[in-house]
């Protein structure tokens, strides 16, 4: 890959809402300095003084040093400490951060610093939407996963009991900042979920990074910083790019990135969240099936869908979900966010790189793709 690179700054050009995403391996010293010039970027951030750190247990004892750098800025700030997994993006969580905040005497100047993975950037973002109708938000992405995707582009919320993801706010972030030596201490089985997005980006948008993610298994699953922050970069880079064009999701042009979702989301919602696939593994399926329903309709050869599963099982994640009801998974994917007038839409591709949203696959090609899993490796 590329000669490594101290740092990477990515811009996500989105008018007076614009901000930048640093990639960089250089520990936590420079977020202080980062933070000043991205929230003295906006009105609310120039008069910001303090803050509250919202991470999880996990990560709590290395909140200190990303305190200290902040505090050297001007910035200074108590941490709030939520439980680890999905089950802390709830309005409960959200009413326990709003009751700190309320004790603090937060106001429309203080900041929210959310340091942790998507479900502390999901709630976290939530609360700084919503608390005085929205405070700066500065992400700080611990994981593979949060990195590459959640931090980015402004999806914020929180779930309700019955379904994921459903209360929620679109609430850009002053900046991102990116470390990946944080991901030194990541479980391999979240490095394995990040690459699942990762590999989406290489499919749905850029065939020249899929064939570098191709080339390069060896060092990303060696953890090679270098590596890894190119992929980081290149994969901000496509997020940003997408999220500036659609920030809302109102041309069709943010759905790309449901590629692998469609079929993913259902397998999550049938085998049960915090069940047997978490979200990159069900994401990994979800891309290989959606590859062999596009088979069936004749978008690409099965040379697309060998090299896509190919890549994702060296990743070591999961290409087929045997056992799952094929019907339950399909009533689920009627579901979908993405349908419309009935039809289960999908983000299918037409080759490695380009994608299509759309709803020419009937309900008898997905059940065909579906029955194949307890056939034996696909
Ligand atoms: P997560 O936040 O639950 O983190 C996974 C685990 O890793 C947790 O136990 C956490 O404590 C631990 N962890 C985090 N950083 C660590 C580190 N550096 N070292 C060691 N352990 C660490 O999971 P995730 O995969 O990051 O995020 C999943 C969430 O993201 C889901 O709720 C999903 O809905 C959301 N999401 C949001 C968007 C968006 O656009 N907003 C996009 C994709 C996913
Ligand atoms: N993760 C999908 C999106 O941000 O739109």
């Amino acid at each position: 890959m590329n000669t490594p690179e101290v740092e990477t700054i990515v811009p996500v050009a989105l008018g007076e809402r614009s901000y930048e995403i640093r990639v960089s391996s250089g520990g936590p010293e420079g977020l202080g300095r980062f933070a000043r010039v991205a929230l003295d970027a906006t009105w609310a951030g120039r008069s910001c003084r303090r803050g509250l750190i919202v991470t999880d247990e996990n990560l709590a004892a290395s909140a200190k040093p990303f305190g200290d750098s902040l505090r050297a800025a001007g910035i200074a700030t108590t941490v709030a400490v939520v439980p680890p997994g999905e089950s802390s993006k709830s309005l409960a969580q959200a009413s326990d951060l709003y009751d700190r905040l309320i004790e603090l005497r937060a106001d429309r100047h203080f900041a929210i610093i959310a340091l942790g993975g998507g479900v502390i950037g999901d709630l976290a973002g939530f609360v700084a939407a919503t608390f005085t109708r929205g405070v700066p938000l500065l992400m700080v992405p611990t994981t593979l996963l949060a990195q590459v995707d959640s931090s980015v582009g402004g999806k914020v919320g929180v779930n309700h009991p019955r379904a994921k993801n459903i209360i929620g706010a679109f609430h850009q972030p002053v900046g991102v900042w990116v470390d990946v030596k944080t991901l030194l201490t990541l479980p391999v089985r979240e490095v394995r979920c990040g690459l699942a997005e990762v590999v989406k980006y290489g499919v749905i948008l850029d065939a020249p990074f899929f064939a570098e993610l191709e080339a390069n298994v060896g060092p990303i699953l060696a953890m090679d910083l270098a590596t890894i922050r190119r992929i980081v970069a290149r994969s901000c880079e496509l997020k940003a790019e997408v999220v500036s064009r659609d920030e809302r999701e109102e041309t069709g042009l943010r759905a790309v990135l449901n590629f692998g979702h469609t079929v993913g989301h259902a397998i999550e919602a049938v085998a049960g969240y915090g069940g047997g696939f978490q979200h990159g593994e069900a994401v990994a399926v979800g891309m290989a099936a959606e590859c062999r329903i596009a088979e069936r309709l004749g978008w690409v050869g099965s040379d697309v869908t060998h090299r896509v599963v190919d890549l994702l099982e060296r990743f070591g994640l999961p290409t087929s979900a045997p056992g799952l009801d094929a019907g339950a998974l399909i009533e689920a994917m009627t579901r979908d966010k993405k349908n419309r007038d009935g039809k289960i839409r999908f983000v299918l591709p037409r080759e490695i790189g380009r994608v299509e949203l759309t709803d020419a696959a009937g309900v008898d090609d997905v059940r065909a793709v579906l029955n194949e899993w307890d056939r034996g490796p696909g």
